[in-house]
């Protein structure tokens, strides 16, 4: 903190938070976590209560709507969203445009920043009703921009939308059909990826949604400001720890060799516990008790990832040892995604991709609540200044 103002010349009060750590940037209704307690809320619901009785399209109209749909509001929901599946087909050779081996995250968002040039009406902002359309059409596109950017990255013919079947059914369909005339999700599957989906759909400022709110604080359409949102999960530090723990698994290679890697964790002699630890939840990640729960049910059906004894150990471990609960390390939502994931079938450069595919109603919920709040403004944080004051030029010819 610098002294209050104390002469014009002075900037006065100014807070020096790096990573805000420390700063409120909003007042919020949608999300409500409480770290030492191991509480996630969307709305008011415990996260757990949604996994277990809800499915992700109603979460989504949840977080965006703010109350429990009913039955009937439910189904339309679901009618318009499954309508909206579609892309424009000029969408689609634009996702084709992108070089054979593209990463499907860097593909995905760069089609997600084009749609804006789709639909133009998406500029209309302030327009509520407009509003609810783009949403709808955010969250049923997405699945489908997702899918087609895999299935280009690997060669393989798009897989159009099947909308007889569910949000997450319809999202395997697109990713793994093959020859079948019509694909069946496997139930158990299915439902496992409705309620990855469910826990991944908002998790309060992250960076993110702090990104999102950032640019949409510009008065910048939905559809650009998300694909921003989705930038900042492409980086490792946001959507790619999953990805770390699987490489770390496999690096580990079998269960003896935990002891001697936790060993090396402790001396800081390699890297961390990837998976472990979390700068809010300093208790379990209530999202990483109901993800290891989904583990073991998906595992039943594609076989047990051989990953998981090695992850069950260091688990154990590290539970109880005191270096890990002195300070508060526990799994966190991303020590049994990945290995869900690739049971299903899913390639690690997907990783990303299936947390920006949730994360769209939150982050439009998000963007809502800001260009609705008349005490939000513009996002400009200042600075403290480091460099030279004031200096004369100096002509090119004198230089040294
Ligand atoms: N393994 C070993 N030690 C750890 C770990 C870990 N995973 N995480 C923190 N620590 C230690 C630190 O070395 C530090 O120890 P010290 O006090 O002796 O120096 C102490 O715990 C506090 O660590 P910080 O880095 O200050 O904790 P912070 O809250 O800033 O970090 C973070 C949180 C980044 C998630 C960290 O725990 C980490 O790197 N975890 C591994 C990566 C990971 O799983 N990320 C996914 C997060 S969830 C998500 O983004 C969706």
């Amino acid at each position: 903190l610098r002294k209050i103002k104390t002469d014009e010349e002075d900037f006065g009060l100014m807070a020096y938070d790096p990573g805000f750590m420390n700063t409120a940037a909003c007042k919020s209704r949608i999300t409500f976590i409480d770290g030492d307690k191991g509480i996630l809320r969307y709305r008011g619901y415990p996260i757990e209560q949604l996994a277990e009785q809800s499915d992700f399209l109603e979460v989504a109209y949840l977080l965006y709507f703010g109350e429990l749909p009913t039955r009937s509001q439910l189904d339309d929901f679901k009618r318009t969203v499954l309508s909206h599946t579609i892309i424009h087909e000029q969408t689609k050779k634009f996702i084709d445009g992108f070089r054979h081996d593209s990463h499907p995250m860097g593909a995905f968002l760069s089609t997600v920043a084009a749609l804006s040039t789709f639909y133009r009406e998406v500029k209309n902002i302030f327009d509520a009703q407009n509003r609810v359309i783009q949403f709808e059409r955010m969250v049923a596109k997405m699945p489908t921009i997702a899918a087609f950017c895999h299935r280009h990255s690997i060669g393989m013919p798009f897989a159009y939308p099947d909308n007889d079947l569910s949000y997450a059914g319809n999202f395997l369909n697109m990713m793994f059909k093959g020859t079948e005339t019509k694909f069946k999700p496997n139930p158990v599957l299915e439902r496992a990826m409705d309620v990855l989906f469910i826990l991944h759909a908002d998790h309060e400022q992250n960076c993110s949604t702090t990104t999102m709110r950032g640019i949409g604080s510009s008065h910048c359409d939905p559809f650009t400001a998300l694909a921003g949102a989705a930038a900042a999960l492409y980086g490792p530090l946001h959507g790619g720890a999953n990805e770390a723990v699987l490489k770390m698994l496999v690096e580990i290679g079998s269960k003896d060799r935990v002891p001697e890697f936790i060993r090396r964790v402790k001396a800081g002699e390699g890297q961390r516990l990837m998976g472990f630890g979390h700068r809010v939840y300093k208790n379990y990640d209530p999202r990483a008790k109901i993800i290891k729960k989904v583990a073991f049910e998906v595992f039943e059906v594609t076989g047990r990832n051989p990953l998981l004894d090695i992850a069950l150990e260091l688990e154990r471990i590290a539970l109880e040892d005191d270096y890990f609960v002195g300070r508060k390390l526990y799994p966190n939502v991303d020590f049994y995604s990945g290995l869900i994931y690739q049971a299903m079938g899913f390639p690690t450069e997907m990783f990303p991709v299936l947390f920006a595919i949730p994360r769209t109603p939150g982050w439009l919920s998000q963007w809502e609540e800001q260009i609705l709040d008349p005490e939000q403004r513009i996002v400009r944080p200042r600075q403290v200044y480091l460099g030279y004051d004031e200096r004369e030029y100096v002509p090119m010819a004198i230089r040294e």
